[in-house]
């Protein structure tokens, strides 16, 4: 480890008072990531994705929600050489299909994209935006079971309504009827109101919290998946409101602590990865060595409406905790991770709740540079939801693929200098009422 990260990192003490009662999930077998596939994430400010100042806005439609679900299946079937044959179960991670496309029913949706896949069992999973976390967990708990190839599968569309109709629907993962008045912008109010409080708590600052949004879009600039590829992003933009970045909140105690660049975006996209026991990666003719093997996971849910402290993610601090008891690795042993920044103080609470620094260290953490691509441990190495995008039931499957992605050495002008052994996922869904987290090994 490099000096800084000493100083910053060690096991944390949960302060979760579920702790007791977890159940550990132990693997039955040996469980492998195969591959897979993304379609780039797209939205307002890509430069394809339509809207009225594109050139083309009146004579071409952006991909729907079936289009975007049936690309990224269909572009893992073939990035893998897998035949939709040999797909025994499938998971379809997806939030609000119903609100944003009048379409349910995902899973059968799902297997309209090969006609191999027509009678397999296929199911769509929700849980507000770790929806594509639950799915692959969804996988790996029939691999447990006895399935030998399964996929798992996110995709949303959300840019066929404004902004502002969308963040209504985004806050049915909150509790509806107590939390939904705070802002129309109910999920951007309940972080500004963890950015207020942990300001307060440790002096950190808004030119602290920057730090991530503008790692996250340099990123970002690398990578020709992402939403916010052509975007740049100084210190100086990210600090302060201005004309061009607004503080857009209506709620008037939350408004100053919250501006467009520490959001994540709304953006349309899919992904799609294939798991395997050690019999189906016989069955597929692949060996174990072009995989990555998935250590563990944990997944934690809290009530709804009952935060405790808005300065710690204590559901995510808690799943961390049982996967590190799980896998036995600890914070330090962690080569890269891909964490739910939903908004830029998020991923500061974050390395805080996976142990990655002390309670209140986590600006310092993105301050030293240790989570960039080149640092001691590389964070959203793709641009994270603030700049690769967060289309919110691909965005846990997506995470799951960078790793994998990193390992295998795929990410282009965005792969790190040495690639990673051990990685870590973490997928949040609401106010981290709903955690997926994950371990990964390159084999
Ligand atoms: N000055 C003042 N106000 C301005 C302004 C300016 N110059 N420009 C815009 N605004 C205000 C306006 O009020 C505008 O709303 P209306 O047009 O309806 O009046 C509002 O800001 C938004 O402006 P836009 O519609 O132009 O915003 P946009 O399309 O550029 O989007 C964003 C920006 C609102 C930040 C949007 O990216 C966003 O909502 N991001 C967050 C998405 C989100 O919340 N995702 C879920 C995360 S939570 C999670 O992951 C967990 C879970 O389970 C849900």
């Amino acid at each position: 480890c490099a000096p800084h990260r000493k100083a910053i990192t060690g096991l944390l003490t949960p302060r979760n008072s579920a702790t007791q009662r977890r159940r550990p999930m132990k693997f039955r077998r040996k469980i492998y990531m195969v591959g897979g596939a993304l379609t780039p994430f797209i939205g307002k400010m890509h430069p394809d994705f339509i809207w009225k100042k594109h050139p083309d806005f009146g004579t071409r439609e952006n991909p729907t929600l079936e289009e975007t679900l049936s690309a990224a299946i269909q572009k893992a079937l073939a990035d893998t050489n897998v035949d939709a044959d040999a797909i025994e179960k499938g998971f379809i991670g997806n939030f609000a299909g119903e609100l944003f496309s009048n379409q349910g029913h995902l899973g059968a949706m799902a297997v309209r994209a090969d006609e191999k896949l027509n009678g397999k069992p296929f199911t769509r999973v929700e849980g507000a935006c770790a929806s594509g976390g639950l799915a692959a967990i969804g996988a790996i708990d029939a691999l447990n079971a006895g399935y030998d190839v399964v996929m798992a599968a996110g995709a949303e569309v959300q840019t066929t309504v404004s902004a502002r109709e969308g963040a209504g629907f985004l806050a049915r993962a909150s509790h509806w009827e107590e939390e939904r008045e705070i802002d129309d912008f109910t999920f951007p109010a309940m972080f500004a109101r963890r950015a207020k409080f942990y300001k307060e708590k440790f002096g950190v600052t808004d030119e602290d919290i920057a730090h991530v949004t503008v790692k996250a879009y340099a990123n970002a600039n690398k990578n020709p998946l992402a939403h916010m590829r052509e975007v740049t992003m100084t210190l100086e933009n990210a600090s302060a409101a201005s004309d061009r970045n607004p503080a857009f909140l209506r709620n008037p105690e939350l408004k100053e602590h919250l501006k467009v660049s520490d959001c994540s975006q709304v953006s349309n996209g899919g992904a799609a990865v294939i798991l395997a026991s050690e019999d189906g990666l016989k069955k597929l003719g692949i060996d174990p060595s072009d995989c990555v093997e998935i250590l563990g996971y944990a997944h934690t849910t809290s009530p709804l409406g009952r935060v405790n402290d808005y300065t710690v993610l204590d559901n995510t601090e808690l799943a961390a905790k049982q996967l590190y008891e799980e896998t036995g690795l600890r914070p330090s042993d962690i080569d890269v991770a891909e964490v739910h920044d939903c908004f830029a103080v998020t991923e500061l609470l974050m390395y805080e709740a996976l142990g990655f620094a002390e309670p209140g260290k986590g600006a310092e953490l993105a301050r030293s540079g240790a989570t960039a691509i080149d640092g001691d441990i590389p964070v959203n190495t793709g641009g994270g939801l603030i700049a690769y995008g967060h289309p919110v039931g691909a965005t846990g499957v997506k995470q799951l693929l960078e790793i994998y992605r990193q390992m295998k050495g795929q990410c282009g002008d965005y792969q790190m200098p040495n690639a990673p052994t051990v990685g870590l996922t973490a997928n949040m869904g609401g106010d981290d009422r709903t955690t997926v987290v994950m371990a990964l090994k390159n084999v």
